[in-house]
C-alpha cells in the first residue's frame, strides 16, 4: 500500500499542509525543528492511533487550536480510500472512511500499516520493558486490528480493578467488596490471557524474519531469539511488591502455553497474590508488567550486546516487522519510515540500509542534511520549512540560511 495524498490541518506545527506523495522513496529534508518528524508522526497515527513520541494525543493538536485533522488517500491494489482522523481537545476523536463516520476511532486500524525506524529504537533493546511491550503491541494491532478492542477492554478492567484494590486498602474492606474483586479477576484473566497469547503468536511469526534480517545486517553467526516472559508465572511477587523497575529477571517464559493454560495460570497466580495486592492496592501481575527477552546466541541483548550489535538488533526488529506485515496482512508492503536514521550511520551502513529498503512500495525518509542520505534514495526530495512542505527549497529557509541564524 502507499499514501497518495496527505493533508494536515492544525496538526503540531502545520497550520494547513497538503502534499501529494508517490510510491517509492519520498525524502523529507529540512533543518531541525521544521516539522519532518511531525509529518511522519501523522502517518504513524493513522496506522496505530498512537504517537511514537508521546503518550496521549493532545500534544499533536496545534498549540493554538482546539482540534487537528489528518486526512490521507491510501492506495491498496489500485483502490483508493479517503481516511480522516479528527483529534479534539475536549470532544471525542473521530474517524471517517470515504466520508462515512466510523462508529469507533479504532475501526480505522488495518488500513494504513507502517513501520518506523528511528534512533530512539535503541530503547527497545536497551531500556525498560514498556518499550518492548509497545513494540510487540503495535504489531499485534496492525496484524489483528480487533486487538485494539481487547487492549481497551483490558485497560478498562485493569483501571477498575486497581481502584477497587486501592479503596479496599484504604477502608480495609473485606467481604462483599472482595466478591466484586472475583468478578474483575475473571475479566482480567480473560482479556489478559488473550493479549499474552497474541504476543506469543506474533513473536512466533516474527522470529524467522528477525533471524533473516539480522544475518543480512550484521553478518554474524550469533542467532537472535525472542522469548515472551510473563508475570503470571514465576516468582515475581516479591519484586513487584517492591516495585522494582527491573523485575524482568523474575518473569518466566510462556512459550508453548495455550490460551486456556494462560488463563488458568493467571487465575492461580491472582489467588496466590491476593493478599499482596490488597496490601499494595494495585494489580501486580498481567501483560502490563510483562517483557520480551531478546538474545543473541546464549546472551541477552540488554546488558551484554555491544552498541553495534544492539543497533543491528533494533534494525532487524524493524525490517522483520516490514516482512511480517507484508506476509500477514492484506495491504502488502507497509509504509516504511526512516526518521533521522542516516545521520547516525557510517557510509557502509548507509549503503547497506539503502539496499534493504529500496524495494519497499513506499518509504519516507527524513534528514536534516540531504548529504547524509545515499544518492539512490534522493530521487524525490520534499523541503520542510516551518510547517510548510514544498518541492523547492523555500525562500524563507534560504534567507535564514544566508543571514546566518540557522539552528545547529
Ligand atoms: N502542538 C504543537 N503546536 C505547535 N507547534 C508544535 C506542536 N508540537 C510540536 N511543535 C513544534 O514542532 C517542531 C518540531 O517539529 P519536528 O519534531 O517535526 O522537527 P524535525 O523537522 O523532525 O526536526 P529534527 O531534524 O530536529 O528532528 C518544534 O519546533 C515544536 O515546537
Ligand atoms: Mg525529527
Amino acid at each position: 500500500m502507499y499514501l497518495k495524498h496527505l493533508s494536515l490541518t492544525k496538526f503540531r506545527n502545520y497550520q494547513s499542509a497538503d502534499v501529494v506523495f508517490e510510491p517509492g522513496i519520498n525524502l523529507l529534508v529540512g533543518r531541525n525543528g521544521q516539522g519532518k518528524t511531525n509529518l511522519v508522526e501523522a502517518i504513524r497515527y493513522l496506522s496505530i492511533l498512537r504517537s511514537h513520541r508521546v503518550a496521549g494525543y493532545l500534544p499533536m493538536i496545534n498549540e493554538n487550536s482546539s482540534s487537528a485533522l489528518i486526512r490521507a488517500i491510501a492506495v491498496v491494489d489500485q483502490r483508493e480510500a479517503l481516511l480522516e482522523v479528527e483529534l479534539h481537545r475536549t470532544a471525542a476523536n473521530r474517524a471517517r472512511i470515504n466520508k462515512g463516520d466510523l462508529p469507533k476511532l479504532r475501526d480505522i486500524l488495518g488500513l494504513v500499516n507502517s513501520v518506523i525506524f528511528a534512533p530512539e529504537d535503541l530503547d527497545i533493546v536497551k531500556r525498560d520493558p514498556s518499550n518492548r511491550r509497545d513494540f510487540v503491541d503495535e504489531l499485534v494491532v496492525q496484524v489483528w486490528p480487533r486487538f485494539a478492542g481487547v487492549f481497551s477492554d483490558y485497560d478498562r478492567v485493569l483501571k477498575q480493578r486497581n481502584s477497587l484494590l486501592k479503596s479496599a486498602r484504604q477502608t480495609k474492606t473485606t467481604g462483599s467488596a472482595l466478591a466484586t474483586l472475583d468478578a474483575w479477576d475473571a475479566s482480567l484473566a480473560k482479556y489478559g490471557s488473550e493479549i499474552i497469547e497474541a504476543r506469543l503468536d506474533l513473536i512466533g511469526r516474527l522470529t524467522p524474519h528477525v533471524e533473516r534480517a539480522y544475518k543480512s545486517i550484521a553478518s554474524s553467526n550469533n542467532q537472535p531469539s525472542i522469548d515472551v516472559k510473563s508475570s503470571i508465572l514465576g516468582d515475581g511477587v516479591r519484586s513487584f511488591f517492591d516495585d522494582d523497575a527491573d523485575a524482568s529477571d523474575l518473569l518466566e517464559s510462556v512459550a508453548g502455553l495455550t490460551r486456556a493454560e494462560l488463563e488458568e495460570k493467571f487465575h492461580v497466580k491472582l489467588a496466590q497474590i491476593r493478599q499482596k495486592e490488597l496490601e499494595r492496592g494495585l494489580t501486580l501481575i498481567g501483560p502490563q508488567r510483562d517483557d520480551l527477552l531478546f538474545k543473541l546466541g546464549s546472551l541477552p541483548v540488554k546488558g551484554y550486546a555491544s552498541h553495534g550489535e544492539s543497533w543491528s538488533f533494533a534494525l532487524a526488529l524493524r525490517l522483520a516487522s516490514v516482512d511480517l506485515l507484508r506476509a500477514e496482512t492484506k495491504t502488502g508492503d507497509p509504509i516504511l519510515i526512516l526518521d533521522d536514521v542516516f545521520a547516525e550511520l557510517d557510509a557502509e551502513r548507509r549503503t547497506r540500509l539503502a539496499d534493504l529498503v529500496l524495494d519497499n512500495e513506499q518509504v519516507f525518509i527524513t534528514a536534516a542534511v540531504a548529504e547524509d542520505v545515499p544518492a539512490v534514495l534522493k530521487a524525490k526530495p520534499y523541503f520542510v520549512t516551518a510547517g510548510q512542505i514544498s518541492l523547492e527549497p523555500s525562500a524563507g529557509g534560504l534567507t535564514k540560511l544566508t543571514s546566518g541564524d540557522q539552528d545547529a
